[in-house]
């Protein structure tokens, strides 16, 4: 039988994910991989987790398991609204919505928003996961300007003066893939203009906590709280796999966020839930993640030096105060992919930074470089080898 005809229409806009074929080859063995998007294993606090799972067995026992409310487990959303004060985000018990992850929201997010031909605004690159989530539903991107401070407001002014636009989906602080934080001059204006223009933006905000050096900034969210729904997650500071995303959204969206998380998923597992609930309220987000940024500052570090020492001066690269990546840039029309190639040969992968532009041909000359997954003396000679394939394609 032939399946294609079954398919939906949406079905033609989503495509295969085009980074996740070309790196099917990083897992071959020897490979030292600068592309993974993912936190190191070594971050996750497994001896606390032993712990806290026999805590919540015993603390909630059947109700850990059984079916839960959609909107979240009650001990996680009143435990997340505290984390979230010290962020600066107020919120109630009630505003916290708990989800399968950060990228089921902004699934849901589109559902409940897109409609196909909306106008959704982008930075120029973006996190590729959210445009995956947002374009099954059919919407148009406009793409914003950004530079070494983040998306540049003037172009954010432009775009709202001209044109009708849905959402704005921005990552304000350690931005995947750029790494670039937005100035807090800048946070201000860009809610200044939100407001002004009666905008909604989406502020996808993973990686905050990791900061290495430097002040923490206000969320957008903090400076605009009607206009932002604030997304984050625990998959950085606890454990990916566990699934435990958040968001605190403006009552209306929050509601059909609600009805179509019912639709989706019922609810997020309550284990898992009641597991992340334990993880804040004993205390140890708090005392693990100082850890987990004593385990990844150093390999950023080696990172940044070993790019001064091997990369040639016709490069530049971000230098980021957290978060998990450096962006790089090559002269111009250089073609990272055809260097991604050579690179792989040599056992060193990295992601070509082309796949995060929502404008087609854009950023070839462009790459990200992940430094939680290897080790220091790792990163040194995967950037050393790379830095000899980039010296012989100049
Ligand atoms: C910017 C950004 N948003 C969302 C996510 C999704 O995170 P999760 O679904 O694990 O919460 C990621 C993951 O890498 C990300 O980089």
């Amino acid at each position: 039988m032939n399946h294609q005809g079954l398919l939906a229409r949406r079905t033609r806009h989503m495509g295969v994910n085009a980074i996740r074929e070309i790196l099917k080859v990083v897992s071959q063995p020897g490979m030292i991989s600068l592309a993974g998007g993912i936190p190191s294993p070594e971050s996750f606090p497994m001896p606390q987790i032993e712990r806290l799972c026999q805590t919540v067995i015993r603390k909630y026992g059947c109700a850990a398991f059984q079916y839960d409310l959609t909107e979240g487990f009650a001990p996680l959303r009143r435990a997340l609204a505290q984390y979230l004060q010290k962020k600066e985000v107020a919120a109630t018990e009630a505003q916290v919505l708990v989800a399968s992850g950060s990228q089921s929201i902004l699934d849901a997010l589109g559902k409940v928003l897109i409609t196909r031909g909306d106008r959704i605004a982008v930075e120029d690159p973006t996190y590729l996961g959210a445009l995956q989530a947002f374009t099954p539903y059919e919407p148009v991107y406009v793409c914003l300007d950004s530079d070494q401070d983040g998306l540049v407001p003037q172009s954010l002014e432009a775009a709202l003066s001209s044109q009708p636009i849905k959402f704005i989906y921005l990552v304000p602080t350690f931005q995947n893939p750029t790494g670039r934080t937005l100035s807090l001059e800048r946070r201000r204006q860009i809610a200044a203009i939100v407001r002004r223009h009666g905008a909604l933006l989406v502020e996808d905000d993973p990686y905050s906590d990791l900061r290495y050096s430097g002040r923490p900034l206000p969320p957008v969210k903090s400076l605009a709280p009607d206009q932002v729904v604030y997304v984050s997650t625990l998959s950085k500071v606890f454990a990916p796999g566990l699934r435990i995303g958040f968001c605190v959204a403006p009552e209306l969206i929050h509601r059909w966020l609600v009805v179509v998380k019912q639709g989706n998923d019922l609810h997020t597992s309550t284990f898992d839930q009641a597991l992340a609930a334990e993880y804040l309220t004993s205390g140890e987000l708090a005392r693990h993640v100082p850890t987990i940024i004593a385990l990844y500052r150093p390999r950023q570090q080696a990172m940044l030096g070993a790019l001064e020492r091997y990369f040639p001066k016709s490069f530049s690269w971000s230098r980021p105060e957290g978060g998990m990546f450096i962006w790089a840039k090559g002269p111009e029309g250089m073609d990272m992919e055809a260097v991604y190639w050579k690179a792989v040969a040599q056992k060193t992968a990295f992601v070509p930074g082309k796949f995060f532009f929502a404008r087609q041909g854009a950023g070839i000359e462009t790459l990200r470089l992940n430094f939680t997954m290897a080790d220091e003396s790792g990163i040194e000679a995967a950037v050393r080898t790379l830095a000899g394939v980039v010296r012989a394609a100049v």
